[in-house]
């Protein structure tokens, strides 16, 4: 991720980010709510025991504070010789750091994960707003999404 600015890097989320803003830059997507250290501790510790499946990545600035952050989730199925599809989800940019390419870079380096443990592709959901975003990121329009809510 040599293309970051000057002072940004990305590395994976860490246990201690609980205090560093990631939760925070969610928010910039949808709704968090109240989480707590405890609860924060036993679902990162989940995701931890599953690293060959969740992949969470995250932009820090010159301070050390989290800017961005998104997601990769590895599907693993039998169609497609076993194949292993890449699922993108929760992108999110503060919003006082969105138009710096952060959210292309974020793009471009769970897509190299993607890549790298093997996925044949990547998919995601997004609305109509983000589409050119993903467009830019190399991404194109398939199928329609659709939801059941419990
Ligand atoms: N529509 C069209 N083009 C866009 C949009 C958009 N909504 N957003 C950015 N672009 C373009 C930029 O202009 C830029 O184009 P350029 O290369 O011609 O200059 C290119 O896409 C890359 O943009 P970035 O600067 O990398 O975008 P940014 O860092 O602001 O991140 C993001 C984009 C992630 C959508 C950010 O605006 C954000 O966090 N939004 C709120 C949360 C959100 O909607 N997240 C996505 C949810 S979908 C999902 O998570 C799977």
């Amino acid at each position: 991720l040599a293309q970051l600015p000057e002072g940004y890097s990305c590395r994976p989320l860490q246990r201690n980010d609980y205090y560093n803003s990631f939760l925070d830059v969610l928010r910039v997507l949808t709704t968090v709510g109240d989480i707590s250290e405890q609860q924060w501790n036993e679902r990162y510790e989940w995701m931890s025991h599953r690293n060959d499946e969740y992949f969470l990545l995250c932009i820090t600035n010159e301070t050390g504070k989290i800017v961005g952050t998104g997601a990769l989730v590895v599907e693993r199925k039998f169609i497609h010789n076993l194949g292993l599809v890449g699922h993108i989800e929760d992108i999110a940019v503060a919003k006082d750091q969105q138009g710096k390419k952060l959210g292309l870079r974020m793009i471009q380096a769970l897509d190299y994960v993607a890549e790298k443990v093997g996925c044949y592709k990547s998919i995601l959901d997004c609305s109509e707003a983000n589409e050119g975003f993903y467009v830019k990121c190399g991404f194109r329009r398939a199928g329609l999404e659709m939801a059941h809510y419990y």
